[in-house]
């Protein structure tokens, strides 16, 4: 279905069109007037031999293609990550390892394993250590006096939660962050880190939590990693498995929680009403509506495996279907002022951990209680913040990301 709202040659996996603003104001028209949408790529992308995607941006449309795995397979062309020169060992299939881009059964065995580490139990188990870690990162930043709010607050929390749940011991804390911010930094033309490097902490990443889970079979302690490999059979997972699901949280739950918080103060700077409202009445809905707002992921990829029809429009297997989550949270069918931020909404049915299929964020109760924790140290012990600068955002069509947020405490 065409768009007349949209120039020739708009492309959405432009990753300039969001340096501005995201959510970006062509969702709209596409929602009203063509929401199942060929965004043509005519010069292709890295991995994959077709020559577009289909954009969907209604959130009716985005619940149906995830929750639907068996006609919009997770697993099928997505692009292949080569670590195995790195860590020396040719017959890891890498893409194969990583749960996020497998389908059913497999990935139903995978989830159920990993699901152990992330009950209701044992993210209350981390609370108190999270709490402390981060009344102390807002002391320290607050008696700086001035900076950037996502080095000196939003990075350190998130990487520290994901060290803490898999019990990754204090002295290799350093190491594992230094990888983790290689790894998601390497696109980033303005940083000074290349795309070898950021494959080269990758593997390291993955042979250190490899060795872990190696050490923690044959040596098991009271943590997670204990929990997951004890024995390697069905019940379990194998070390590589390990590695890989590691490396996948050091992705999936750092820099998408970062963007989260650092977005969360940027709403809270410009609408000084919700930060008053916050600071009296701590709202328990105020994370999820921080996450509805951040859409911190904007878009993932599906892939048709049989020929089939989505909001009246043909798909045919093997074309790719972008999920536009950042376009389906501002959906004016389901959200009243979809472009208000309000943190008392209730219900808020977003789909900013995604769309409720069988790849649902693992991670959403440990990101709420991480962008809550935030934000009480902050109005329990800084009296006043203030912007000190526009935001400089991250280069990226997928991800909404703040790179820097120069702030003022008083
Ligand atoms: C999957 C968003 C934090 C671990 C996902 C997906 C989204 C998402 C959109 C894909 C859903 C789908 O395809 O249907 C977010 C956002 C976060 C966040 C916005 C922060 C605000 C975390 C954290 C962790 C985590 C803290 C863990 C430490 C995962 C994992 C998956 C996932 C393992 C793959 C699940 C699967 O394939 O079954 N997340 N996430 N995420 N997330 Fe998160």
């Amino acid at each position: 279905m065409p768009c007349p709202a949209l120039p020739d040659g708009f492309d959405l996996t432009d990753p300039d069109l969001y340096r501005q603003r995201v959510p970006l104001p062509e969702f709209a028209a596409l929602r009203r007037t063509a929401p199942v949408w060929w965004n043509a790529q005519p010069h292709g992308i890295a991995g994959f031999d077709d020559d577009g995607y289909w954009a969907v941006t209604r959130h009716a449309d985005v619940k149906e293609v995830s929750t639907r795995p068996e006609v919009f397979s997770a697993a099928a062309n997505t692009s292949i990550i080569r670590f195995n020169e790195h860590i020396g060992r040719e017959e890891i299939d890498a893409q194969r390892l990583i749960m996020l881009n497998m389908d059913p059964p497999e990935h139903t065995r995978v989830r159920q394993i990993v699901q152990r580490g992330f009950t209701p139990r044992s993210i209350r188990a981390l609370e108190s250590a999270l709490r402390t870690r981060a009344e102390a990162i807002v002391a320290a930043a607050r008696d700086r006096g001035s900076g950037d709010f996502v080095t000196d607050i939003a990075c350190e929390l998130p990487l520290q939660a994901i060290a803490e749940l898999i019990g990754v011991p204090q002295e290799d804390r350093a190491r594992i962050f230094d990888w983790s911010n290689k790894m998601i930094a390497y696109d980033d033309p303005e940083l000074a880190v290349t795309r070898e490097a950021g494959t080269l902490a990758a593997a390291e990443l993955i042979s250190y939590a490899m060795n872990l889970a190696a050490e923690r079979k044959e040596c098991p302690a009271r943590d997670i990693v204990s929990r997951l490999v004890a024995a390697e059979d069905e019940g379990n997972l194998g070390s590589d498995e390990f590695g890989f699901f590691v490396l996948l949280l050091a992705v999936a739950g750092n820099e998408t929680t970062r963007n989260a918080i650092s977005h969360g103060m940027h709403a809270f700077l410009t609408h000084p009403e919700q930060w008053e409202l916050y600071r009296s009445e701590r709202p328990a809905t105020a994370a999820e509506e921080i996450v509805r707002w951040a859409t911190p992921v904007v878009s993932f990829q599906r892939t048709a495996t049989e020929d089939t029809e989505l909001g009246g429009v043909p798909v045919r297997a093997g074309q790719r279907v972008g999920l536009f989550y950042a376009s389906a949270n501002h959906d004016p069918e389901v959200f009243a002022r979809p472009d208000a931020f309000d943190i008392t909404r209730d219900p808020n049915p977003h789909l900013g951990f995604g769309g409720g299929g069988p790849h649902f964020c693992l991670g959403k109760s440990l990101a709420t209680l991480e962008i809550d924790l935030v934000f009480h140290a902050i109005a329990d012990t800084v009296p006043g913040i203030r912007a000190a600068g526009e935001p400089r955002r991250l280069r990226s069509a997928w991800l909404n990301g703040i790179k820097e947020l120069r702030v003022r405490y008083t």
